[in-house]
């Protein structure tokens, strides 16, 4: 299959990332360094990981590994927690340290607080490797509206990038809006839903799919591209892995987007806050 040309987005000032990425999240068994290597072999340079996920060392590996220069990458990583000043700075070092780099492009706090201190020292560590370029790019994930507004009382630097669960059976449109309003690139995680059923019973996408000679996956991840979303779906299957980074050749017309916004059932697969 001749490799697709994937779209970037800015998300800083002269930083960009690809308009799809890769996710790795339960990428941590013996398979993990195979599957990474196919994934840059298909042609992903953005890839999502986090210091929970127990594979920074794989990924660091894989991409330094890639004889691909390190700069056409983009590695974004995350903070899980806790947080506050010290935890944050502390929780960087040992990711730059399992990744194995010097400076992360994107480094993200995994979930909002809601002590007001700590999300201000947390923020404030985020702006800090900024300033010392430890860091290209902060950013956040699962943060809802209040909390980013909480976030942004005492920010200096925005966040770049809210990750929030976002796919056609939760569209998270109220979010999304305020992702706009404030200059935030939403990235998508369980684009597919998380490989729970959700595609298997997607007639709808699989229908609009048929139309456009592409796969139910395909559909679903194209509407987020065309909603201006970054998509990081995982798959360990090469196959899949290059069927899901090919949606740039084709449009979702305006029949075709109500259809999918007619499957937002505003249900979420994952947690809304912190499980712990
Ligand atoms: N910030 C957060 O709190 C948070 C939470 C969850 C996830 N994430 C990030 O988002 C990434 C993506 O989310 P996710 O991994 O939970 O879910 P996902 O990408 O929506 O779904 C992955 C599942 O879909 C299957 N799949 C992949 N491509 C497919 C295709 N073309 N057709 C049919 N099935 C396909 C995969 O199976 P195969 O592997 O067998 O292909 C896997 O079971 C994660 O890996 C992680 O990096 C972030």
């Amino acid at each position: 299959m001749e490799r697709a040309t994937v779209r970037e987005v800015t998300i800083a000032p002269r930083v960009t990332m690809p308009r799809l990425g890769f996710g790795t999240f339960k990428l941590n068994d013996a398979a993990a360094t195979a599957v990474l290597a196919a994934a840059i072999d298909a042609g992903y340079r953005l890839f999502d990981t986090g210091d929970r996920y127990g594979n920074e060392p794989e990924v660091g590996r894989a991409v330094r590994g890639s004889g691909i220069p390190l700069e056409e990458f983009v590695v974004a990583t995350k903070c899980y927690g806790p947080a506050g000043y010290d935890a944050v700075r502390r929780a960087f070092d040992a990711s730059a340290q399992r990744l194995g780099v010097d400076r992360v492009d994107l480094y993200m706090l995994h979930w909002p607080r809601e002590d007001p201190d700590e999300t201000r020292g947390a923020w404030r560590a985020m702006e800090e490797l900024l300033a010392e370029n430890r860091v290209r790019a902060i950013g956040v994930a699962n943060h809802g509206i209040a909390d980013l507004e909480r976030l942004l009382r005492h920010a200096t630097v925005p966040p770049a990038v809210n990750q929030i669960e976002v796919h056609p059976w939760c569209a998270r449109e109220e979010q999304r809006v305020a992702h706009d309003r404030l200059g935030i690139v939403t990235q998508a995680w369980g684009p597919l839903g998380r490989g729970r059923g959700l595609l298997a019973s997607a007639g709808v996408l699989s229908a609009i799919g048929a139309k456009h000679g592409r796969t139910a996956a395909q559909i679903a991840l194209r509407w987020q591209v065309q909603l201006g979303l970054v998509p990081i779906p995982k798959s360990a299957d090469p196959r899949r892995m290059a069927e899901n980074l090919d949606v740039f050749d084709f449009e979702l017309d305006a029949g075709d987007l109500a259809e999918i916004a007619r499957l937002d059932t505003g249900q979420l697969v994952g947690p809304v806050r912190a499980p712990w």
